[in-house]
């Protein structure tokens, strides 16, 4: 068996929130081959979306491991000094413990794992998020594993043919559920349409019982009680074979829905899917960003990456969202591009109600 864990965090951002500083990936590749180097490891990768720093690793330790997860919070802790030398923009954002007590969940850092049995052939993808949120992955998810329109696979291929399971988190109330694809198609989705509350954790084949994805489904400000950065998530999924093909997995992306995130996370946006030279967003902080890294996976090691979206046919999605962003930015300050009074990560609400609660009068 081996984990595949992807455990992420904002550390700081070069400049602003665009992009992350070369020093900083470098002290994260560091820290990684140290711990391949003494077996605690099987292999790993170092990446970024934005501002956001991915530990992307392979070991035999299984999920929830307390020394791999101690490993991510040290290394962000020292990426976290590179970025306070440089006095890189918000340093250490994402870090909201005080000291690592057993396990990054709760901690601030996102993360998602699965455990496998390694296939003969073992393609995965890992997707990587910057200036948007969890729940960013129910609309595509829906669409690789229940959606034959998108993945003809579900029809006309034995091994998708008997459906997904889908294990939803209700983020806020803290419960889980798993609704069955297609039976439970209708009542699942009065879930996944509303995904500021519900994300997709965990995807199984419903013959084979076997994992086909995992989301990183952790909100910053649930955690913190306040605004504290955008909770940017990761996902990873297997394809290929009894899954969907490593094609039928990335075609949700060619329109490019709309998320939460952008500006000051209080925005709604389009995902631009874009190749790792264009994942620096900066225009109005964004437009939301998504890239995604494949590997074979070979005993262990990761055989990559292949830079997935960095592909012409994607080129009409990103031509679309620049399109949908002008749009939704001749809105300005109005829903639904700015978002709900209750879904904005940043809000002068209180503070402007108090000022004016005077001048408010009863209607006649
Ligand atoms: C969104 C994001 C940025 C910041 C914005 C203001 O996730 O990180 O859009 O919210 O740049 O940042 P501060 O308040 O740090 O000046
Ligand atoms: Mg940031
Ligand atoms: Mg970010």
């Amino acid at each position: 068996m081996v984990t595949v864990s992807v455990i992420k965090a904002d550390v700081g951002g070069f400049v602003g929130h665009s992009a992350s500083h070369p020093d900083v990936l470098d002290t994260g590749r560091e820290e990684l081959e140290r711990a391949k180097q003494r077996g605690l490891l099987t292999d790993y990768h170092v990446s970024y979306c934005g501002d956001d720093m991915f530990l992307i690793m392979t070991h035999d330790r299984g999920e929830d491991n307390e020394e791999i997860h101690r490993l991510a919070w040290d290394t962000f802790i020292k990426a976290t000094d590179v970025a306070k030398k440089l006095k890189l923009y918000g340093a250490g954002q994402d870090l909201l413990a005080d000291a690592f007590s057993g396990n990054i969940r709760g901690a601030g850092p996102g993360s998602a794992e699965m455990t496998i049995d390694e296939r003969p052939s073992e393609p995965i993808l890992v997707f990587m998020g910057d200036k948007t949120s969890a729940g960013a992955f129910n609309l595509p998810l829906y669409k690789m594993f229940a959606d034959p329109f998108n993945t003809p696979g579900l029809v006309i291929s034995d091994p998708l043919h008997h459906g997904f399971a889908f294990e939803i988190h209700d983020v806020k109330e803290h419960k889980k559920i798993v609704l069955n694809a297609p039976d439970d198609l209708y009542d699942m989705l009065i879930f996944l349409g509303a995904p500021s509350r519900y994300a997709v954790k965990r995807v199984f084949n419903r013959s084979t019982g076997n994992i086909a994805a995992v989301s990183s489904t952790d909100k910053l400000s649930l955690i913190a009680g306040r605004y504290v950065g955008k909770d940017d998530p990761t996902m990873i999924v297997r394809a290929q074979g009894e899954f969907p093909a490593v094609g039928e997995v990335l075609e949700p992306f060619t329109n490019p829905f709309i998320v939460e995130g952008w500006m000051r996370g209080s925005h709604q946006g389009p995902l631009m899917p874009v190749s790792l030279k264009d994942a620096h967003p900066s225009r109005f902080d964004g437009p939301s960003r998504l890239v995604c890294l494949g590997f074979q996976l070979a005993n262990g090691k990761l055989v990559g990456p292949r830079d997935m979206f960095d592909d012409p046919g994607f080129d009409e999605a990103r031509r679309k969202a620049n399109e949908v962003a002008n749009y939704f930015r001749s809105l300005g300050p109005f829903e639904p591009h700015r978002l709900p009074l209750d879904e904005m990560e940043y809000t002068t609400m209180p503070m402007v109600a108090a000022k004016l609660a005077e001048r408010w009068q009863p209607l006649e």
